[in-house]
């Protein structure tokens, strides 16, 4: 990329002739007016020689006709040499071509010779027309052929000569020329039968198949017929405002990008310059006639907005030498839009996706959050590592670094190009917070671009965003250096507690992949070693640190970390992954094993018995406090998960080399709350007592909802629905029914079916602050990451993206607000808080339903 830029000839890159014809325009070059045609005046600068020749040989032959037409006449006073009326020569030409079996077939013969200036009206005000107009042979206007006189009998001879051979080809240019002359006419000048030859020539156009045949009727109208003479033209410049959009008819033209140079070349057929106007966004490329002499159909914006914009073709390619780089389709737009249908990425190779998101999304409004914009920062970890991307930007934002001669146009683009990196770094600062200081390439791009800034008069305005993501990162880095040196201790169950934090709110502490970790790791005779080590460290270094402090005298190769849960199951940890304590179950204990001999690992006895918490007599707590408690406790967990920790959950750790432990964490407090309920009440003897008890978490649960805390809402009906809990019939048989109506709202509320339709409807009418259940919506990620592939043919699949995103948006609009509960009566806070904090948990469902049988063994029949 750096070579691209380093080339770039900042004109576009184009090569000298295009410069040359940017810069002056060559003297012999006539202005074609192609915004206001004229179907009276030539298409081309010069005759062909074909057409030169076939004018030179009509006029002989006419002038040698006897009763030729074509005569000195008097027009307003003014003698005209050699004219004649486009009746005569329709008559004329009819006459002397078998071929020729109709005068509108001559007319469009003649038309041709007009088009190339051959001939002409003697006013230049008429196209040819059969009608009583006169017109001249550019010989006689030049007064380059003999004023009097029969031409020689040579002259003659070689004229019919020449007819002979190429009248038919003439004869075969007519249509065309006639179709030309109309397109260049203003529409309201053209004439049914003439919309009638437009349209039909429409039907053959590939760049319209896709469109209805009204459409095309309409179009008929509008079209209008643009002719460049010269290679080398520059249609239009990236950058410029989009004002219409383009069909090639013949000839071709080069697609140059910015620091890219010619990135495309379109052929007879091709249509471009729709981007811009889709999107109301400026002209992404710069388009460069390849040729001379080609012509182009071309749409205006207004009409393009009336007509085409919203039955647009549904799928939009962008190709860069000869490959697809960006693929767009048609959605449709939000209510209040001027329309009702926009293009958005479908997928891209992520280099043209951020150029596209630099060139269309950023620079109009500084306002909100453009959703492709939005997306492409929530996700880009997956397709684009931020070196990457830091790296781009850099040289977007200094691709004028070897440029010496800069016009003014140059300039300004260079500097508007500037902003749009640096409200880009605004924008992603916004949508992914501190997780885009975390790579000190980043915090070395911010340096550089604010000096720039400050340096460069033209970014004057800049300076606010500049420093304001300053300030922010500054923000980031004192934190971090506060936190520094941050311990976790994972107790052998329960939540990593937290043994030292520089944050004066222990409680709001986020868990950081450079804090330490102690735990504990087993081998298979359950003797076990305790270790600290950062939490980002690999399942690899543990194992072997683990294995050389309880002596296994194995090879790495020979050797794996395993998770042990309470109910036996296994699971290998990969070398490469992270965060490993937090990731472990609830009950779960880490082993360090032989490969081969897996088998062997059995649970520890402890692993079966309820976890320790606070002793404490649930009934003298108050049910709401309880519930504002959990919530509090609750959110600050939710709160410190980033939403990009739910694609590395998706993805895989191991595939970022980053840890999920704050969402680890909150996963694992879900657990925990279920298995309280489910633990509390089948370790209770007492029926009375487990009465109470179901009566007391029902309304938890109600508080909860109340609360908008979902996640503890879901754990406590959940534990309620248990099999272990919900066997308990003498206990349900004595619950009032009033609770029981309510406890089967809230199953409906949890209820799975129709992919949990019944929650979706509940919470889509929430405002925030709320916390969401949270396995749900990494169920939705899963859906999202297991339906789509991440790439589809060598470009990105953005659907994919846009799906992942929309769920981490959810967790961004769950917290946009601060949760701000009034407090039930404080009178047994602190004993509350701690009680909260770490329930006395059993999650081995055989160890449960054992104990549920227990305290209600199943009635006899
Ligand atoms: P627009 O942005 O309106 O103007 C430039 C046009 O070039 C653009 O629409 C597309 O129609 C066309 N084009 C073709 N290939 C590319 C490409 N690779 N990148 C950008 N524009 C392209």
């Amino acid at each position: 990329m750096n070579d691209i830029f380093t080339n770039c000839k900042l004109k576009n890159g184009f090569g000298p002739s295009v410069q040359q014809t940017a810069a002056a325009p060559s003297p012999t070059k006539r202005p074609l007016s192609p915004d206001h045609p004229n179907p009276a005046l030539p298409i081309t600068e010069t005759p062909s020689p074909a057409m030169s020749r076939m004018g030179w040989a009509l006029r002989t032959l006419l002038v040698a006709d006897n009763s030729s037409c074509l005569k000195d006449r008097k027009v307003s006073g003014k003698l005209i040499r050699k004219c004649a009326p486009g009746t005569e020569l329709v008559d004329w030409l009819v006459n002397l071509a078998p071929i020729v079996h109709t005068r509108a077939q001559a007319a469009g013969m003649w038309q041709a010779l007009v088009e190339e200036g051959v001939l002409t009206h003697v006013n230049k005000e008429q196209p040819f027309k059969d009608k009583c107009f006169l017109y001249r042979f550019r010989l006689d206007e030049e007064g380059g052929a003999p004023a009097v006189g029969i031409p020689q009998a040579e002259d003659q001879h070689a004229a019919n000569e020449h007819i002979r051979e190429a009248l038919s080809a003439l004869f075969q240019r007519g249509p065309d020329a006639t179709l030309r002359m109309i397109l260049r006419k203003p529409s309201h000048e053209r004439t049914s039968e003439e919309l009638e030859l437009v349209f039909e020539e429409l039907v053959h156009i590939a760049a319209l198949s896709h469109l209805s045949t009204s459409i095309k009727r309409e179009l008929s109208s509008i079209f209008v017929f643009e002719a460049h003479a010269q290679a080398g033209t520059i249609l239009f410049n990236q950058g410029d405002e989009g004002r219409s959009w383009y069909i090639l008819l013949k000839g071709s033209v080069d697609v140059v990008i910015h620091g890219k140079g010619t990135v495309a070349t379109l052929k007879t057929g091709d249509d471009f310059g729709k981007l811009a106007l889709i999107n109301d966004a400026p002209r992404a490329a710069t388009i460069v006639l390849k040729e001379n002499n080609c012509h182009l159909l071309r749409v205006d914006k207004e009409h393009f907005n009336r007509i085409l914009r919203d039955v647009e073709a549904n799928t939009l390619r962008l190709q860069e030498h000869g490959k697809d780089v960006l693929v767009l389709e048609r959605v449709a737009k939000q209510r209040g839009q001027h329309s009702a249908f926009k293009y958005t990425v479908m997928s891209g190779t992520p280099a043209k996706m951020l150029e596209h998101l630099l060139e269309t999304r950023l620079g109009q409004s500084v306002g909100g959050m453009d959703p492709f914009l939005d997306d492409f920062l929530l996700t880009h970890i997956v397709f684009m590592p931020v070196v990457q991307l830091v790296d781009e930007l850099a040289n977007y934002f200094h691709c004028d670094t070897h440029e010496d001669a800069q016009t003014p146009e140059d300039r300004e683009y260079i500097v508007n190009f500037k902003k749009r990196v640096i409200q880009f770094m605004q924008k992603w600062v916004m949508a992914v917070r501190h997780a885009a200081f975390e790579e000190p390439s980043v915090c070395d791009f911010i340096e550089d671009l604010a000096a720039e800034v400050e340096a460069d008069p033209d970014l004057n305005e800049e300076t606010s965003i500049v420093h304001n993501v300053l300030t922010q990162m500054a923000r980031y880095q004192e934190d971090r250096n506060q936190n520094a040196g941050q311990k976790w201790k994972l107790p052998p169950n329960g939540q990593p507690i937290c043994l030292f934090s520089g944050n004066a709110t222990p409680s709001k502490t986020v868990i950081r992949p450079d804090d330490d970790i102690i735990f504990r790791v087993y081998c298979a005779d359950h003797t076990y070693c305790t270790l600290r080590f950062p939490m980002h460290t690999t399942a690899e270094l543990i194992k072997a640190c683990a294995a050389d402090k309880l002596q296994l005298n194995r090879g790495p190769e020979d050797l794996c970390l395993v998770e042990v849960r309470s109910n036996g199951e296994r699971s290998v940890f990969k070398d490469n992954d992270v965060s490993i304590p937090t990731g472990l179950s609830l009950n779960g204990r880490l082993f360090v094993s032989v490969k081969d001999h897996l088998d062997a690992l059995t649970q520890l006895q402890e692993q079966e018995c309820p976890t320790e918490g606070v002793d404490i007599d649930l009934e003298i707590l108050s049910t709401k406090e309880l519930a504002y408690h959990i919530t509090l406790f609750e959110w600050d967990l939710f709160y410190a998960v980033h939403e990009y920790e739910l694609l590395y959950h998706t993805f895989g750790r191991h595939h970022f080399g980053k840890i999920t432990a704050n969402l680890d964490v909150f996963l694992r407090r879900f657990n925990e709350v279920q298995y309280w309920i489910v633990t509390e009440l089948v370790s209770t003897p007492s029926l009375s007592k487990r009465v109470g008890l179901v009566r007391k978490f029902i309304k938890l649960a109600a508080y909860c909802k109340e609360y908008q805390n979902l996640n503890a809402f879901f754990a406590v009906v959940m534990g309620l629905s248990n099999m272990a809990v919900s066997r308990l019939q003498q206990t349900w048989e004595k619950i009032p029914s009033k609770f029981r109506k309510i406890f089967q709202e809230f199953e409906a509320l949890i209820d799975p079916s129709r992919n949990h339709r019944a929650y979706r409807v509940f919470v889509g009418k929430l405002q925030p602050p709320l916390i969401p259940f949270m396995p749900l919506l990494l169920k939705d990620m899963t859906f999202a990451h297991e339906g789509n592939k991440t790439s589809l043919d060598g470009l990105v699949n953005f659907e994919k993206m846009h799906m992942m995103a929309q769920t981490m948006r959810t967790i961004r609009f769950c917290r946009s607000r601060s949760l701000g509960l009034e407090p039930p009566s404080p009178k047994s806070e602190g004993e509350v808080r701690s009680y909260i904090s770490s329930f006395r948990v059993i999650d081995n469902q055989r160890v449960l339903t054992a104990m549920s049988q227990k305290v209600e063994p199943t009635r006899k029949l």
